[in-house]
């Protein structure tokens, strides 16, 4: 959550600080700020709204070869002009942009009232700019670990001082802080999506770095108890194509994400499939053959989609492996005191690798001496790193929030997953062959989903109109409906709710009525006449139904609207159930005139508890 960018070189800082937040809007998007040196003061401009609305109003004299810029998703006080960053202390002599959250917030901005500091806005970051400024060390590196010394939580951090007007220095606790370097121009990014149009050289920092930058290059330091100590940080190249952050003839990242997901599906499976023996491999697990039977249980920790994803995942695991396993939100399972055994393999998933509920589970595990694994999207992230091995998603930059393609890749990555479990323990080598044939059908056969997007389109405006509706599906199918019901009401607004087809007898039928839209997830597997029954029981109470089914499924008569998606083998049935749902929820925000890619008050990595 919030973006940070920050430029220092040869040319004019603002252009290119406007630039970069536009690219990391997604991760934030309630307000917006840059700060520039300009000769022997910090000019400052920042408000509520959108990057653009900040690039529409800033003034046009606003020169300056070294700035900072943030867009922010709010934590501390409302979205508004005064609570934006870049923060100043009083004399303006340090400006500082902040992502993370200061815990001991409080107590800091009490104790600097107590000397007479007059804070301006709501936020915790406000105080480091006061502590930056009344530091008395010599240096800026020293001024600002100091102040950062005195701060509990998480952080990245740029931070300007007229009196130090050569450089920028930037710290990492928690929150990603990466290094690009460029001729003769540094430039400093939460995201490698602000980097990537001016250089693919860059340096990841690590939690307890900070770094100093100067036209020229970079030094980085490790902040400890006595001080700071130099470390040996170099840029790297990354190979990454540019255009991959970019939208192209799409009208927006979410659209051209969902499009891309039969080619991101062949990448993630591309080289890891074992057609002879009718099995995986995923040599990230670093786990060997005897250590994967040795496992007695899987434990799945993820938030939202990734959670959802997850449960498919945990039933995966069991019908293929035969070993227990669940699904957990990484939200919840710390505040438990959950008990960690030795023979569990515990598995985060997340898109970012850098989602805070999903990490503090990880760091939860390891410190009980639990074994975790990965499956990440972002390489190099903060669960990537901190987890003892895993299998990288490479689905590419997803920049919408609503997450579409690496959720169908974490999908896969748990399919691998499952069967490779499985084939070490009984799972026949026919089994085995005939999942591989499935996973390599499937690029395909999301084509062939995409393929109906019209007609999703049509039944997507009519969805778009119900105030309230209901995502139905059993066992396989439930997870999808939750997920479905979680894409719709995350860029729609509206309210959907996702429950088991069997429970609504139990309660939520009362609800049914012709102003209540269901959408059924039916396919043709082994509930399919039970499924079919309960789907009549909403029609006979006046209750519009979609179905997401298979085209040899008979409805008996039932008034519905079809969503055929073709025949997968049935473990992986649930992916292709899925996909279409994205296109619904897509439509139907699109048909509203909602911005699909920033739906309000949410942001692309959820960094905060
Ligand atoms: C998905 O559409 C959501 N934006 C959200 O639920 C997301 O899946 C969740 O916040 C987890 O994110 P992660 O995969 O980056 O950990």
């Amino acid at each position: 959550m919030c973006g940070i960018v920050g430029y220092l070189g040869t040319q004019r800082a603002a252009p290119l600080l406007l630039e970069g937040l536009g690219r990391l809007e997604h991760r934030g998007y309630d307000s917006a700020g840059v700060a520039v040196l300009a000769g022997t003061g910090i000019r400052v401009a920042k408000r509520a709204g959108r990057v653009r609305d900040l690039a529409d109003g800033l003034p046009r004299r606003f020169a300056g070869k070294v700035g900072i810029g943030h867009t922010r998703w709010a934590t501390h006080g409302p979205a508004n002009d005064v609570n934006a960053h870049p923060h100043t202390d009083a004399k303006g002599l340090v400006a500082v942009v902040h992502n993370g959250i200061i815990d001991n917030a409080a107590a800091l901005r009490d104790e600097l009232a107590d000397t007479g500091v007059d804070l301006a806005s709501d936020t915790d970051t406000e105080v480091l700019a006061h502590l930056v400024a009344a530091s008395e060390a010599e240096t800026l590196e020293a001024k600002v670990a100091e102040a950062l010394g005195r701060v509990e939580g998480t952080y990245g951090v740029a931070v300007l001082h007229v009196d130090f007007p050569d450089r920028l220095v930037v710290a990492r606790n928690g929150s990603p802080l990466i290094i690009g370097v460029g001729d003769k121009e540094m430039h400093v990014a939460s995201d490698l999506a602000a980097l990537v149009r001016y250089t693919t050289t860059v340096a990841h920092l690590d939690d307890g770095e900070m770094a100093t930058l100067t036209p020229t290059g970079f030094t980085t330091y490790r902040i400890g108890a006595g001080g700071i100590a130099a470390t040996d940080r170099r840029a790297a190249p990354v190979d990454i194509d540019p255009e991959a952050y970019d939208a192209g003839e799409h009208a927006s990242y979410m659209h051209k994400e969902i499009a891309e997901q039969p080619a991101a599906a062949e990448r993630v499976l591309r080289g890891r499939l074992d057609e002879r023996f009718g099995t995986s491999h995923l040599g990230g697990l670093n786990l060997d053959a005897r250590e994967l039977r040795a496992i007695r249980r899987v434990k799945i920790l993820g938030c939202g989609s990734a959670y959802y994803v997850g449960q498919m995942g945990a039933m995966l695991v069991e019908e293929l492996a035969r070993v227990p396993a669940d699904a957990e939100a990484a939200s919840e399972f710390r505040y438990r005191n959950p008990i960690i055994e030795p023979d569990t393999l515990y598995v985060a998933v997340s898109q970012s690798g850098e989602t805070v509920d999903t990490l503090l589970a990880v760091q939860e595990i390891r410190r009980k001496g639990g074994r975790v694994i990965g499956l990440v999207n972002v390489v190099g992230s903060a669960i990537a790193r901190e987890v003892d091995g895993g299998i990288y998603l490479h689905a590419g930059p997803e920049v919408a929030v609503a997450s579409t393609k690496a959720l169908t890749n974490m999908f896969l990555g748990f399919a691998m997953l499952a069967l490779q479990l499985g084939r070490v323990r009984d799972l026949s080598i026919a089994d085995g062959r005939r999942l591989i044939a499935g996973l390599e059908a499937l690029p395909r056969q999301i084509e062939e989903v995409l393929a109906g997007e019209e007609r999703l389109e049509a039944l997507a405006r009519k969805l778009a109109d119900a105030p309230s509706l209901f995502f139905v599906g059993r066992v396989r199918g439930f997870p999808v409906a939750r997920e479905g019901a979680q894409k719709f009401k995350e860029i729609s607004y509206r309210h959907a709710e996702a429950y088991q087809t069997s429970e609504l007898k139990h309660g939520p039928l009362a609800l049914i009525s012709p102003d209540v839209p269901t959408v059924a997830i039916v396919p043709g597997d082994e509930l399919v006449e039970r499924n079919v029954g309960a789907l009549h029981e909403i029609a006979a109470r006046g209750g519009p139904l979609v179905v997401v089914t298979h085209e040899d499924v008979a409805m008996r008569g039932l008034e519905c609207d079809r969503v055929v998606v073709p025949r997968s083998e049935r473990e992986l049935d649930p992916i292709l159930l899925t996909v279409p749902l994205q296109l619904l929820a897509y439509h139907a925000a699109l048909h509203l005139g909602h911005d699909i890619d920033k739906p309000r008050n949410l942001a692309k990595s959820v960094t905060v508890e």
